[in-house]
């Protein structure tokens, strides 16, 4: 029996050319040897589709192989890298090489979040690889290690650091002191922040990324506008100064959950205790921390942003997705059999810190506890100090057991109305305990 001979070279189109893309680029072409060694054949960079060909690129791009035209580039090609980002044009030129049958390489989580069913459907239907590892958190696998790693386990619950810059800018208001404000301008001088931070202060890149983890760990449709959003837009130097105080560190999480009653995923900033391994990511790390039935809690570590760890991740799905298309398999497809409730944001269990400055005079602490109570909300830790800066007025920290979303924000906005509280100064969840 004779043997199917592999293909002199599969083509690779690449779309978009960065800082991503460059990094493609030069790995495709100074590890040309390895990679044939490693795929069973030669992978051709075949064109390189840019909006603007004239635009001065890094010297390693070759200049005959740039062209405007990406939807004739997406037809005649094997292997598809989407590196540029946005929802469209990438969404009409992905299913125009899926329908071509072309594998697709994507790092586009945005696209995915809102419109990854349609593409899967596509990817499926035609019989082609969709692959996005670099979508969330960027060099680090674990994309993989969700859908097949862990594929014979049960994931309950993932935690994750998924946005590079936030975490830059809470580590420098942990360690400096800084406002909000410095350390943001601070990210943007060192090229950490974007000139226009919001996607990543406001939570949206987060939100984005917690969307395609919980749609991948619980087999259920999960998209963008399922996750419940905060950024870390109201955290201020005195909440990570107490933070501090109270053996916590304030990090932006993507929270996906899966309970009895469903799934739920949301972003928000939150105290993480000292003891946990989360706590320890600083700079613009980024970790994702995992918790199985079977396997028990994992952490996965490393860049999340960059030129080079994102094109780590684009190649190992180009290699893999290579292989597939020589040997005629198709990794695992878009699963959600399992179609779970997604919790209304309400439904989602957490546990807050309350920071109240309140009259220091007989009764009130009970009649906040008697809030709490009313709403079902068992409270775990109250401490309370004079405020030295204020006479008559005590500083009250509540920490309070698990309870709902709904119930704890309903116990917060009541405890604000007593004519006995001066302010509510600080509701922070408190999360991976
Ligand atoms: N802007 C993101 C971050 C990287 O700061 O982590 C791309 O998702």
């Amino acid at each position: 029996m004779s043997t199917p001979q592999a293909p002199a070279a599969l083509r690779v189109a690449l779309l978009g050319c960065g800082v991503v893309g460059t990094q493609v680029v030069r790995i495709l072409l100074e590890h040309s040897e390895e990679l044939t060694a490693r795929v069973g054949t030669r992978l051709e960079l075949a064109g390189i589709a840019v909006r603007d060909t004239s635009i001065k690129r890094d010297p390693i791009v070759p200049a005959h192989l740039l062209t405007e035209d990406a939807e004739q580039l997406v037809q005649s090609v094997d292997l598809v890298v989407e590196v540029m980002g946005g929802i469209e044009p990438a969404r009409t030129l992905i299913t125009r090489a899926l329908e071509s049958s072309a594998t697709v390489i994507t790092a586009n989580k945005a696209l995915l979040a809102q419109h990854g069913p349609e593409l899967y459907e596509t990817a499926d239907r035609v019989g082609v690889d969709l692959s996005f590892e670099a979508a969330v958190a960027g060099a680090i696998p674990i994309i993989r290690p969700i859908r097949d790693s862990l594929a014979g386990d049960k994931i309950k619950r993932v935690l994750g650091i998924v946005n590079g810059t936030t975490n830059y800018v809470l580590d420098q208001m942990t360690k400096d002191g800084l406002s909000l404000e410095t350390a943001v301008k601070d990210a943007q001088e060192l090229g950490y922040a974007e000139a226009d931070p919001t996607a990543d202060v406001e939570g949206h890149d987060a939100a984005a990324k917690a969307a395609i983890l919980a749609s991948l760990a619980f087999h259920t449709r999960v998209s963008l506008k399922d996750v419940a959003c905060e950024g870390i837009t109201s955290v201020t130097a005195d909440d990570v100064a107490w933070a501090s105080k109270s053996g916590h560190v304030i990090k932006l999480l993507a929270i996906c959950e899966q309970t009895a009653g469903g799934v739920s995923a949301r972003v928000h900033p939150a105290l993480v205790p000292l003891g946990h391994p989360l706590s320890t990511v600083g700079g613009a790390f980024n970790a994702v921390f995992v918790e199985a039935e079977n396997a028990g809690p994992l952490m996965f570590y490393g860049q999340g942003a960059g030129g080079a760890p994102t094109a780590s991740a684009v190649m190992g799905d180009l290699v893999s997705a290579a292989r597939n298309r020589l040997s005629g398999a198709k990794g695992a497809g878009e699963s959600t059999y399992a179609d779970l409730e997604i919790l209304d944001p309400g439904e989602a269990t957490t546990r807050y810190q309350v920071r109240l400055s309140v009259a220091d005079k007989p009764g009130v602490l009970a009649r906040i506890a008697d809030v709490f109570a009313a709403n079902g909300v068992s409270i775990e830790t109250v401490t309370q100090a004079p405020r030295a800066d204020k006479h008559g007025a005590a500083l009250l920290v509540v920490t309070t057991h698990a309870g709902t979303e709904a119930a704890l924000a309903q116990t917060v906005r009541q405890v604000a109305d007593l004519d006995v509280i001066e302010e509510v100064m600080s509701v922070l969840r408190v999360e991976g305990s």
